[in-house]
C-alpha cells in the first residue's frame, strides 16, 4: 500500500453502512436531498436508490438531475426532481411548494447544497458577493427551507441531517472567512433550534465531514494530494446516520485537529490569491 493510502486508511477508517438496516429504516419514507446534482448529494441519492423511498432531488442543473432520475428509474426508489436556485426567492418557493404538495408529507431533509470559497480577504475587498453568496446558499437557504418544511417534518416525526464541515468545529482559518462563517452560522442555528425541534418530535444530525474528493475541491491545487474521503465513503457516513440518527458524526481525530488548528492559523496565508470552489 502506498504511504498516501496508509494515511487515508488511518484517518478515514471504513465505517460500514448496514444497507439492510438503512433500507428497513427508510422504507416508505420521503427524503429531500438538496444539492443532488453533484458530489456528495448525488452519491447519497445513488446509495438510496435501492430503497423503497421517495427521493426529492433539488439543485440548479436540471439536466444533471434528470440524468440521475433516469439512472435511478430501474431501481426501487421513486424520484421527483425540482430544479431550483436556492439563493433565489423563486427557487425556495418552488421547492417549498413541491414539498407541501407531497401527499405523504416529508420524513427526512438532507441539507447538503453548498458553496465553498477559499480566498484571502485582501482578494475579496471588491467582492462582497463572496460573502453574500456563501451566506445565501450555506445559511439562508437551509434556514428558509426548514421554516417551510418544519411543520411537515413535525407531522411525520422527521429527521434533519445537516452536511457540515469539520471547519465549523475548528479555530477559524485564514482564507476561509466566507465559507467558514456561513457553515458555522447554519450549524449554530440548527444546534440552537435542536431542543425546540426535539420537543416536537423532530430529530437532528450534523455530519462534520473532512475534505471529500468532489468537484467542490477540484480548483484547489493544495488539495490534490491531501488526505480526503472518497465521495462514496462520505455518502456512506451520511446514509448510516440516517438510521443511527446520531446527533453528531465527526472524524476520530477531530479533537487533535481542533487543537492543531490554533497553531496552523498563524502559518503564512495565500496572500497571492485563493480559489473559489464551485462554479460561482
Ligand atoms: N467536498 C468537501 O471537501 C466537503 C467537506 C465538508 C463538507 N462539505 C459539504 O458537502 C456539501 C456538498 O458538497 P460537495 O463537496 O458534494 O460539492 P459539489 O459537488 O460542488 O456539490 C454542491 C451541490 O450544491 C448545489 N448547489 C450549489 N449552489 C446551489 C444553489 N444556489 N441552489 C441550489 N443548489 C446549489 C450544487 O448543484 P448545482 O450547481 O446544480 O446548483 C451541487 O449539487 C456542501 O454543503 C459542502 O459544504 C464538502
Amino acid at each position: 500500500m502506498k504511504s498516501g493510502k496508509w494515511l487515508d486508511a488511518a484517518m478515514f477508517p471504513a465505517i460500514p453502512c448496514n444497507l439492510e438496516r438503512l433500507y428497513k429504516h427508510l422504507h416508505g419514507k420521503t427524503i429531500l436531498i438538496t444539492g443532488a446534482s453533484s458530489g456528495i448529494g448525488k452519491e447519497l441519492a445513488l446509495l438510496l436508490a435501492d430503497a423503497d423511498v421517495h427521493l426529492v432531488l433539488t439543485a440548479r442543473r436540471e439536466a444533471l438531475l434528470t440524468d440521475l432520475q433516469k439512472e435511478i428509474a430501474p431501481k426501487a426508489a421513486k424520484v421527483t426532481v425540482i430544479p431550483a436556485d436556492l439563493r433565489e426567492d423563486a427557487g425556495l418557493e418552488k421547492v417549498s411548494a413541491g414539498l407541501h404538495a407531497l401527499p405523504e408529507g416529508l420524513d427526512v431533509m438532507v441539507s447538503n447544497a453548498g458553496l465553498s470559497i477559499n480566498r484571502n480577504i485582501f482578494q475579496s475587498l471588491d467582492r462582497p458577493h463572496d460573502f453574500s453568496r456563501t451566506m445565501a446558499i450555506n445559511y439562508f437557504a437551509p434556514v428558509r427551507l426548514l421554516l417551510s418544511a418544519i411543520p411537515l417534518l413535525e407531522k411525520n416525526n422527521g429527521h434533519i441531517l445537516n452536511v457540515s464541515t469539520i471547519n465549523a468545529l475548528m479555530t477559524p482559518m485564514p482564507d476561509w472567512a466566507a465559507y467558514q462563517a456561513s457553515k458555522a452560522a447554519f450549524d449554530t442555528w440548527l444546534r440552537s433550534a435542536a431542543p425546540e425541534l426535539k420537543q416536537r418530535g423532530i430529530s437532528i444530525s450534523s455530519v462534520y465531514l473532512p475534505l471529500v474528493r468532489t468537484p467542490m475541491i477540484e480548483p484547489t491545487r493544495n488539495y490534490r494530494n491531501a488526505p480526503a474521503l472518497t465521495v462514496n465513503h462520505a455518502a456512506g457516513l451520511i446514509a448510516r446516520t440516517l438510521y443511527t440518527q446520531k446527533r453528531t458524526v465527526r472524524p476520530w481525530w477531530m479533537l487533535a485537529a481542533g487543537a492543531a488548528s490554533v497553531f496552523v492559523r498563524h502559518a503564512p496565508t495565500s496572500a497571492q490569491g485563493g480559489n473559489a470552489h464551485g462554479r460561482d
